[in-house]
C-alpha cells in the first residue's frame, strides 16, 4: 500500500516518537515513500531482521542509482571499491574477514588504554569552561569537541590534519543519509573519498601527521599484513572509521543525553549518588535518543516482516530509536530512567554481525563525559529552547542553550 508516511514529514525530527508510537500500533512495518523502503518500527521486528542473513547490508549500489539515477560508474571506481570492501557494507564471509583485520585495535587491553585518555580528554574538556560561566550552548562549547578530543588523543587522528579530514567527512555525510536528495555533486563526492584513500595511504607509509602509540590508528598500523585482507582493504576501513568518527553520533548522544538530563534534574541526583544509575547512564541516554535512528537493508530475496511480504531487491528501514522507544521491550519507554533495569537491550549501536565496532568507545565517551560534567555542573537546566539539525537518519542537536546552576 503507497500512501503519505508522517516519516517523510520533516518536522517530525523535534519529536518524532508520537508518530513512531502511533505506526507501531497501526502499521508496524509500512512503505514509506520519502524513503522508498519498508520502515520497521517494532522492537522484536527491528532485532530479528539485524539477524537475518536474508537482508544484505551490501546495499550502496542501489543508493548510488536512486541519488545519481543515470550515472553509471565502472567496478573499479573508488565508489565501488569502498563500499564493497567496507565492512559496513559487506555481508559475511567477507563482512568477517575485515571486521577481523581490525581486531587489534579493539582488544580489552586496547580499550582499557581508550578508557584513561577518554578519561583525561572529558575532564580537561569540561575544566576549560570558565569559572564564573553561567550560561552555555551545550553543543558547540562542549560536545561538539568530545568526539574531536577522542579521536585525537585515542584513536590518534594527528591534530594538525584534522581540518582536512572533519570537512570531507561532513561532505561525504550528506551522502551518507540514506537515498533522499543529494545536494553533493557526485565527481565531488569522488573526489572526497579519494582524497580520504590518499591520506590514509600516506598516514600508515609516515608520510602525514604522527600517529601517537597505542591508539586505534597505530594498532591497526602494527596489525596490518597480519591478516588475509589487502592493504587497499585496510585504507577502506580507516577511511570508514574517519567518517565514523566525525558522523554527528557520538556528539548527537551526548548532546541529546544533556537534554534528557536538564530536562529530568531528578536523574542528575541520582547519577550523583547511585552507583548503578551512574554506570546504567550511558545506555539509558542512548536508549532514550539513538542518534542513528535507523539503518538500512536490501533483501536478498522475498521475505516476510511482521506478517508483511516484502519483495526481492527491496529496501528495508529498521527504526532503531522506535525500537528503543517499544513499551513491549521498555516499560514507560517515554520516561528518561536511569534505574531501568534493561536499558542495555538498546538497538542504538545495532545487533548482530554489523553491531557497532565503535560501541565500547562511543560508551566510554558518553561515562566519562558524564561523570566530569556532574561532578562540576550538578544543577544544569534547560536556558532556552534547544535546536536540532534537519536529518532524522543521523539525529543530532544543533544547540542546547544551558545554564549552568
Ligand atoms: C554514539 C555513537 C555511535 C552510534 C550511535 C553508532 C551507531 C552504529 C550503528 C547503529 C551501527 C550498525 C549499523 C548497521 O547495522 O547497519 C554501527 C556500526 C558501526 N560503527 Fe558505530 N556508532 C557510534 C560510534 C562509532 C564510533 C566512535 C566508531 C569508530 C570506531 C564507530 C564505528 C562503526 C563501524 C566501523 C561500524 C560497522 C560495523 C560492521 O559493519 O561490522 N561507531 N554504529
Amino acid at each position: 500500500m503507497t500512501h503519505s508516511s508522517p516519516l517523510s514529514n520533516p518536522s517530525i525530527v523535534t519529536d518524532p516518537y508520537p508518530a513512531y508510537a502511533d505506526l507501531a500500533e497501526k502499521e508496524p512495518v509500512h512503505w514509506c515513500d520519502g524513503l522508498s523502503a519498508w520502515a520497521v518500527m517494532k522492537y522484536a521486528d527491528c532485532a530479528v531482521a539485524l539477524k537475518d542473513s536474508r537482508l544484505k547490508a551490501d546495499r550502496m549500489e542501489e543508493v548510488l542509482s536512486v541519488k545519481f539515477s543515470g550515472q553509471l560508474l565502472p567496478p573499479d571506481n573508488i565508489y565501488h571499491r569502498f563500499t564493497k570492501n567496507v565492512m559496513m557494507y559487506a555481508d559475511p564471509p567477507r563482512h568477517t574477514a575485515l571486521r577481523k583485520s581490525t581486531q587489534s585495535a579493539f582488544t580489552r587491553v586496547a580499550h582499557e588504554y581508550y578508557s584513561e585518555v577518554i578519561e583525561r580528554v572529558a575532564s580537561e574538556l569540561v575544566a576549560g569552561i570558565p569559572n564564573g560561566t553561567r550560561e552555555i550552548d551545550a553543543v558547540s562549547d562542549l560536545v561538539a569537541k568530545l568526539p574531536v578530543q577522542s579521536a585525537v588523543h585515542a584513536f590518534g587522528v594527528p591534530e594538525e590534519d584534522l581540518e582536512f579530514i572533519i570537512p570531507r567527512v561532513d561532505t561525504l555525510m550528506t551522502y551518507w543519509s540514506g537515498p533522499q536528495d543529494q545536494p553533493v555533486e557526485l565527481e565531488k563526492l569522488l573526489e572526497l573519498l579519494t582524497d580520504l584513500h590518499v591520506y590514509s595511504l600516506e598516514l600508515l607509509q609516515g608520510k602525514r601527521g604522527r600517529v601517537v602509540a597505542e591508539t586505534v590508528i597505530a594498532r591497526l598500523a602494527a596489525g596490518q599484513g597480519e591478516t588475509d585482507v589487502t592493504l587497499e582493504q585496510t585504507l577502506h576501513q580507516l577511511v570508514l572509521l574517519f567518517i565514523a568518527l566525525f558522523a554527528p553520533t557520538a556528539s548527537g548522544s551526548a548532546s541529546s543525553g544533556m537534554l534528557a538530563f536538564a530536562t529530568n534534574p531528578d536523574q542528575i541526583q541520582r547519577f550523583l549518588t547511585d552507583p548503578a544509575c551512574a554506570d546504567n547512564a550511558a545506555s539509558e541516554v542512548v536508549r532514550y535518543n539513538a542518534s542513528n535512528q535507523f539503518t538500512w537493508r536490501a533483501a536478498a530475496t522475498e521475505l516476510e516482516i511482521g506478517g508483511v511480504k516484502i519483495e526481492e531487491g527491496q529496501s528495508v528501514v529498521l527504526f532503531l530509536g522506535a525500537a528503543n522507544r517499544d513499551p513491549e521491550m521498555f516499560p514507560r519507554p517515554n520516561e528518561f530512567d536511569l534505574g531501568r533495569r534493561n536499558s542495555g537491550k538498546h538497538l542504538s549501536f545495532g545487533m548482530g554481525v554489523h553491531s557497532c565496532l565503535g560501541r565500547q568507545i562511543a560508551t566510554l565517551q558518553l561515562k566519562w563525559f558524564f561523570t566530569a560534567l556532574f561532578a562540576r555542573f550538578p544543577m544544569i537546566r534547560l536556558a532556552g529552547e534547544p535546536s536540532w539539525n534537519p536529518n532524522l537518519e543521523f539525529r543530532s542537536l544543533r544547540s542546547l542553550p544551558l545554564s549552568l546552576g
